[in-house]
C-alpha cells in the first residue's frame, strides 16, 4: 500500500497530548530543547528506542517558519522507510534526541531548534536558510538492536567486569559456531580470534573494554 505524502491524517491524531521536554541543554534555555509531542502511543509500547539501536522509520520536515516541507521520507527510496542508527549523527542531533525511548507504532510530532538542526548557516540543499526551526512529524517502525549493542557486550561478559577477555569472546564464538551447525576448522576460530583482538584491542591490554567494543560508546555502560 502506498501511503498518501505526509498530508491529513496527522491532524486528526494531534487531539492528546504530553508535551515532554528531552535534550541535554542549560536549564534555563528553553528554545534550545527539543520538544516532543507524542502524538500517538501504543497500548503494548516496547521495546523503548536507545541509542545505538537500529530504527525504522518515516519522517517529515518542516520549516517552523512556514510550515512550508522541506523533507518527506515517504517520497524517496520508493517509500520505503528509512533505517538508521540512533544516536551516533546519521541524523540530525535534534532527531538522534527526539527519538529516543520510542516504541513501534509510536507518532510523534517534534520541534527542533537551528542549534539541534543546521544551525546557523541553514542547509543550502534541502532548502534550508540559516537559524531555522525545524518540525518533523515522525511514525517509527521497528526498533532492533544495533550490531553492537549493550545487549550483545552483556552476553558476551559473563563475569560482568566490563571488559572481555580472550576467554569469553572464545565462548561466545564457540556458541555462536555451534549455533549454525557448519563444521569448521579449529584453526578458523583462532584465526577470528586473533582477528577480534587485533581489530578492537586499541590499547593492547588483552582485554576488549566497553570503549573499545562499542563503536557508538553508550552511556550505559
Ligand atoms: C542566526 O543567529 C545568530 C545567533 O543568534 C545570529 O548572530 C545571526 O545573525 C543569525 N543569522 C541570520 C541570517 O538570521
Amino acid at each position: 500500500m502506498r501511503v498518501g505524502c505526509c498530508g491529513g491524517r496527522w491532524g486528526l491524531l494531534l487531539a492528546t497530548v504530553a508535551l515532554l521536554s528531552l535534550g541535554k541543554m542549560a536549564a534555563g534555555a528553553e528554545e534550545e530543547q527539543v520538544q516532543v509531542e507524542v502524538v500517538h502511543l501504543p497500548e503494548e509500547c516496547s521495546p523503548k528506542s536507545k541509542k545505538g539501536d537500529l530504527l525504522n522509520a518515516h519522517y517529515d520536515g518542516y520549516l517552523a517558519s512556514d510550515r512550508s516541507k522541506f523533507y518527506c521520507s515517504r517520497t524517496q527510496s520508493d517509500g520505503h522507510p528509512k533505517w538508521f542508527v540512533l544516536g551516533v549523527g546519521q541524523v540530525i542531533k535534534g532527531l538522534d534526541i527526539a527519538m529516543l525511548n520510542m516504541c513501534p507504532g509510536e507518532k510523534r510530532k517534534v520541534i527542533i531548534p537551528p542549534s539541534l538542526a543546521y544551525g546557523e548557516h541553514g542547509y543550502e540543499p534541502a532548502k534550508i536558510p540559516p537559524n531555522a526551526t525545524l518540525i518533523f512529524e515522525i511514525e517509527l517502525y521497528a526498533v532492533t538492536k544495533g550490531p553492537r549493542s549493550v545487549e550483545a557486550f552483556s552476553e558476551i561478559d559473563t563475569d560482568s567486569d566490563k571488559k572481555l577477555s580472550r576467554d569469553e569472546i572464545n565462548h561466545y564464538l564457540k556458541k555462536e559456531f555451534e549455533r549454525d551447525g557448519k563444521k569448521r576448522d579449529p584453526s578458523v576460530h583462532e584465526n577470528v580470534l586473533t582477528d577480534i583482538f587485533k581489530k578492537n584491542d586499541h590499547d593492547g591490554d588483552g582485554f576488549i573494554s566497553a570503549k573499545e567494543y562499542n563503536v557508538y560508546q553508550h552511556d550505559e555502560l
